[in-house]
């Protein structure tokens, strides 16, 4: 846990809804601060949105690292989280000289697309006191055909598989939980259950933050899922539409 994941952590105790967005440059990450969003992702989602590729699965540390570096230009004090891609996750030492890379870029909290395989990494990079959040239910990363984009947590059985990882992770000393397109009846019951902070998208309101890809909420993803909203319809600035996500958020 660092600066950036205590406060996060204060926000949860006291009830605070904590907002984040992705940005992948630096004027949109200035534009973020100024709407008072609480965290920035630089995602490897910048495989689809800023490459125009069908997925995440080929963004490079280097890839990654430039995007940190333009974000971290335009930005003062919010905090950056920013993924570890897939192609970095070959074994624990790859996965350790990517993430000092992108530390050493800016960001302060690394994202892990978490398979139970990846358990041992996880506990590594604890070891190596890296701040981490593991991304649960729907991974990008791992999407192999599209009958595996669906919401998770719907059975039981898929139900009780993310609650035990949320808290396997959590009691191992992870900073952070993020929820993709999860039962929001299960978001909530995690949310409740660990003490750390559970950041969803597509997962339901009772999460105790929220996350969105920049370019969805202001309607210019080419694939924009069902569940996000465009912030832009009707608004005439990106400004308004990160400060009126925000107050959403907050409320
Ligand atoms: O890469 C990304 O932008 C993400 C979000 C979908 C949370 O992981």
């Amino acid at each position: 846990m660092n600066n950036a994941t205590k406060k996060l952590l204060l926000m949860k105790k006291r009830k605070k809804k904590i907002s984040s967005i992705t940005a992948y440059d630096a004027s949109f990450a200035r534009v973020a601060e100024q709407a008072n969003i609480d965290f920035i992702l630089v995602g490897d989602s910048l495989g689809m949105v800023i490459q125009g590729c069908d997925n995440t699965h080929k963004v490079t540390v280097e890839e990654m690292v430039y995007h940190i570096k333009c974000v971290e230009k335009g930005v003062k004090n919010t905090p950056i989280m920013a993924d570890l891609p897939r192609v970095a996750l070959k074994n624990k030492k790859t996965a350790y000289s990517s993430v000092k890379k992108i530390l050493k870029a800016g960001a302060s909290i690394i994202k892990i697309e978490y398979q139970d395989k990846s358990f041992g990494l996880i506990e590594y990079l604890l070891k190596k006191k890296i701040t981490v959040c593991c991304h649960l239910g729907l991974k990008p990363q791992f999407i192999k055909s599209s009958r595996d984009i669906k919401v998770h947590g719907k059975t039981n059985k898929s139900a009780k598989e993310i609650i035990a990882q949320a808290d396997l992770l959590n009691s191992a000393g992870v900073s952070m939980i993020l929820l993709e397109c999860v039962d929001s009846k299960v978001a909530k019951f995690i949310s409740k259950k660990v003490d750390i902070p559970v950041i969803g998208i597509g997962s339901g309101q009772h999460t105790d933050g929220q996350i969105s890809v920049l370019y969805d909420l202001i309607g210019i993803s080419k694939k924009i899922p069902s569940f996000a909203k465009n912030y832009l319809k009707n608004k005439n600035s990106v400004y308004s539409a990160l400060k009126n996500y925000n107050q959403d958020v907050k409320k």
